[in-house]
């Protein structure tokens, strides 16, 4: 039996943090490869067949939908719907159309029916509209070249939703001027819990933090850089980033699934700004 997933509920983005493959739709075909955005409309019909191990972050908008920022919040880095690649309907899509049994898992209300076909019902033949699955790799967003600035988070921001924002740290270039901070500022944010997963590369403001980590910062809650992280970026020469990170901004209250298995929560992370008063 073959399956397809349907989600009801809301629009659902797909992060791909490792790996390449195919997604297939109900608007075609679309490959993917690490460091892809995939966005999936609320009650998309879909199915991954990875060609390598595939790790993925899924985000949902619960009765919600993802859409762009505008200008206010997105600055001079708005996303342009030009970098967006679109699923195909071309001969892999068809090849993969047969008789088999096939079933659809759909999540409404979170909970999940299925319906069973008798043939495969990705087959759409067209469709039109402005309505369909996107794909988007950060490698597609322009560098936030600052300039002896430091960009601000909101430049990154990538989707929104009523209640969340995505936001897309990328590799930039590095301030220009020697004593300027390239760090982020100790702050705590009053209007959102911030969750950021950490993709690829070396975390400038999380000297401890390495690919596939996630930070999870209460609102209320003050943070910033980590000591070790502000003695290498705050005093020496410039450099340019190398960190590709994925912030969720939240005003829904985030809380963590009882469900996590024990020893995936780093639990001395608090801790680390501990050393501060010693390096400072
Ligand atoms: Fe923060």
């Amino acid at each position: 039996m073959h399956a397809l997933a349907r989600n009801a509920d809301g629009d659902t983005l797909i992060f791909v943090h490792n790996g390449a493959g195919a997604l297939f739709c109900d608007y075609g075909h679309l490959p993917y490869c690490d460091g892809d955005y995939i966005l999936l409309p609320r009650g998309t019909a879909w199915r991954i067949e990875p060609s390598e191990l595939s790790e993925f972050m899924m985000i949902e908008a619960t009765a919600s939908a993802f859409k762009l920022p505008d200008a206010s919040q997105g600055g001079p880095s708005a996303i342009n719907p030009m970098l967006f690649t679109l699923p195909r309907i071309d001969d892999a899509f068809i090849a993969q159309q047969d008789d088999a049994f096939w079933e659809i898992h759909i999540k409404r209300r979170g909970q999940v029916s299925t319906l069973t076909y008798p043939f495969n019902p990705l087959d759409a033949v067209g469709w039109e509209g402005d309505l369909c699955v996107v794909k988007l790799n950060w490698r597609d967003l322009a560098k936030h070249r600052s300039d002896g600035q430091r960009t601000p988070p909101a430049a990154s921001c990538t989707f929104v939703t009523e209640t969340f924002s995505i936001s897309t740290f990328i590799p930039k270039v590095g301030e220009g001027e020697s004593g300027i901070m390239r760090v982020p500022f100790y702050h705590s944010n009053e209007d959102a819990d911030e969750f950021i997963f950490y993709h690829r590369g070396e975390f400038f403001s999380r000297g401890e933090i390495k690919a596939g980590m996630a930070t999870f910062h209460p609102s209320g809650f003050p943070h910033g850089p980590h000591p070790s992280a502000y003695q290498k970026k705050m005093v020496k020469a410039p450099v340019e980033t190398e960190e590709v990170a994925i912030m969720i901004d939240s005003r829904a209250f985030l809380t963590v699934d009882e469900s996590i298995p024990d020893g995936a929560e780093w639990k001395a992370y608090v801790k680390t700004w501990e050393k501060a008063q010693e390096t400072l």
